[in-house]
């Protein structure tokens, strides 16, 4: 009896003892540093060495077993005659950050692994740590630094960081990392989506050095049932040597501070007082630089503050009612069909955002790069920001599950002190279940808005759902699902994939939930420089009178109170082939992929400008 109740405990406490940075140990589970920029990083990004492998015999030997002798080894011939079949010093170069499809048209439509390495010095002092931090790769890494397994992220658009102070050398390092695009039918996403599979080391690399105790997360927000108070938290990651150290949190514009002692989970509460800090609004978008001091570490971060609430079908910033003029975006870049990388691609998409008169923009489907967020906090761009619960996810699959978990929760804790962010959304477009009690979809996306709650009590819990017609005319949205969320999104496409463009004049709306309703998407495709009226498809006046007969429906919508149309800008999509129109992209766009506007872009702007004059 007392043998297995030991076990049981051991095994009630293994998961939280794996989440220790232990050093080196490929079973350490990746995991992030928030805020990698404002502490002593050092930068990774620039060529990498790359090495296209189809059928992964970097990693399988040819009975498909793992193979110790694998790429990750970066071997070299130790005599005349012995067989090495690879070279990282004469392999082709790849530029990180950046996906491989745009980069070289060999890879232009490549699915599967590619190798890279980068070699680097590091002197580390003695009693400070290191660790490598990505700030994202798609769609599963595996990462080696001088032949010793660090551990695998599987998830394509968030953050993971393995510790390597026991590793690295201090010149000659081989940081050697297997990146997989293919796509997999128990992914997240899974194997169908509309945009194009960019793969590689698609976001930052970087070194970040540490003192043994530093502070690995924080959170700071205002409380949203008390804006007297900034109130959050503070987790200090330290070796186990380390003594207990109080942690100071400091807001030098207004002389506010607060030191705490963390406990011996090296967490501790935060709460200072907020009447003096100017609410962050998307007119004022003020930001705050906050100082947090843990003996030898010191982070900065620039932080807003504000509140956002539901009230019936009403959103509510800082305790108004709030219209959320918005424009969804895809993560490519303003000017050229690749991932977005930059602060420069992030100021370029949200201008235009400013342009149509928005103040919101829903980043579709997956978390952005963090340029994208802290660019949306600057320049006063409110977010919703998604996980690729897209479509058809396999819901009876408990590891498909736990991975949209933990992208959920790797999106929530790199974000949590963004203000622009306000919305998570879990989900887009999944088809609802008719079996009893919504079925394994509802439980698995129940799951997940369970998680968002628990993570992150300080913002608005959504989903884009599909609706239901009753009649020939009457849309109702009722997915069971609209139980659980604050907010209603809604994709529709009326005048697209769902009747003549004049059906929107006779479309009336209902909803089932006493909620506020955002119309996640509507749209249409028009190749930018076709024209020839409104009668005819894939023209720029097409596509303009139908966001004419769409904003007139939206108008009569009394519960709505946002809208993110699809979607900014064309993007690569394997879906549309059309040749002479689509050529492989989606033309939804307001703007063409070279930047060129499009009729309905003006169609928007002027809605956006006289909803600007009418709310205020
Ligand atoms: C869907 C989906 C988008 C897609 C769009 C379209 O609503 O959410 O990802 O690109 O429709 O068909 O253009």
């Amino acid at each position: 009896m007392i043998l297995s109740s030991l076990l049981h405990v051991v095994f009630l406490f293994a998961p939280a003892l794996l989440k220790q940075t232990t050093v080196g140990d490929s079973s350490a589970p990746a995991y992030q540093i928030m805020n990698a920029f404002g502490r002593a990083a050092t930068s990774l990004n620039g060529e990498w060495q790359t090495i296209v492998d189809p059928f992964d015999v970097g990693y399988f030997n040819y009975r498909m077993q793992p193979d110790p002798n694998g790429f990750f080894r970066n071997q070299k011939p130790g005599s005349s005659t012995e067989r090495v079949e690879y070279d990282f010093d004469r392999s082709p170069l790849l530029r990180v950050p950046g996906d491989w499809n745009s980069q070289r048209a060999d890879l232009l439509l490549y699915e599967g692994t590619i190798w890279y390495r980068r070699r680097f010095d590091y002197a580390l002092p003695p009693n400070r740590r290191l660790f490598v931090q990505f700030g994202g790769a798609n769609y599963e890494a595996r990462v080696w630094l001088n032949g010793v397994e660090l551990g695998v992220h599987e998830g394509g658009f968030t953050p993971f960081a393995f510790e390597i102070t026991r590793l690295v050398r201090a010149s000659g390092n081989d940081l050697i990392v297997k990146v997989d695009n293919r796509r997999r039918a128990d992914a997240v996403p899974t194997q169908n989506f509309d945009w194009w599979n960019y793969g590689g080391l698609t976001r930052d690399v970087t070194l970040v050095e540490e003192p043994r105790a530093f502070v690995r997360e924080y959170a700071l927000q205002l409380d949203p049932h008390d804006e007297r108070r900034a109130r959050g938290w503070v987790h200090l990651d330290r070796s186990a040597d380390t003594t207990r150290i109080p942690v100071t949190v400091r807001i030098p514009g207004t002389g506010q501070s607060q030191t705490v002692t963390p406990d011996a989970s090296g967490r501790a509460k935060l709460s200072l007082d907020a009447s003096r800090l100017s609410r962050w609004t998307p007119e004022r978008p003020r930001l705050y630089d906050v100082e947090i001091i843990a003996g030898d570490d010191t982070i900065r971060d620039r932080i807003g503050f504000r509140t956002i609430a539901v009230r019936g079908s009403r959103i509510l910033l800082n305790g108004r009612p709030i219209f959320l003029r918005g424009i969804s975006i895809h993560e490519e870049a303003p000017y050229a069909a690749r991932r977005a990388v930059s602060a420069d691609d992030a100021r370029v998409l949200l201008g235009w955002v400013k342009e149509l008169g928005g103040n919101f923009a829903r980043l579709a489907h997956y978390p952005h790069n963090e340029a994208m967020l802290r660019a949306a906090d600057e320049m006063g761009v409110l977010i919703w920001a998604e996980i690729p619960v897209y479509w058809t996810i396999q819901w009876n699959n408990p590891a498909t599950f736990a991975n949209a978990r933990r992208q959920l929760a790797e999106m929530i804790e790199r974000d949590r002190n963004r203000a622009s962010v306000v919305l998570w959304s879990v989900a887009n477009e999944t088809p609802r279940d008719s079996a009893p009690g919504g079925g394994p979809r509802l439980r698995f996306l129940r799951g997940l808005v369970d998680d968002a709650r628990r993570l992150d009590s300080t913002r608005l819990i959504t989903a884009a759902l599909e609706h239901r017609y009753i009649d020939s005319t009457t849309i109702m949205i009722d997915d069971p699902l609209g139980v659980y969320l604050d907010v209603l999104g809604n994709n529709e496409y009326i005048g697209w994939y769902d009747g003549p463009i004049d059906k929107t004049d006779r479309i009336v709306w209902r909803s089932a939930f006493d909620k506020p309703l955002v119309m996640s998407e509507f749209g249409g495709d028009a190749r930018q420089g076709l024209h020839g009226g409104a009668n005819k498809i894939w023209t720029e006046e097409y596509q303009e009178a139908l966001y004419q007969h769409q904003v007139a429906m939206l108008r009569r919508i009394p519960f709505l109170s946002g809208m993110s149309p699809w979607i900014l800008k064309d993007f690569r999509s394997p879906r549309r082939p059309l040749p002479g129109i689509q050529d492989y992209f989606n033309r939804k766009g307001l703007v063409s992929e070279r930047g060129e506007r499009k009729k309905a872009f003006d169609v928007l702007r002027r809605f956006y400008a006289e909803v600007a004059r009418a709310k205020n």
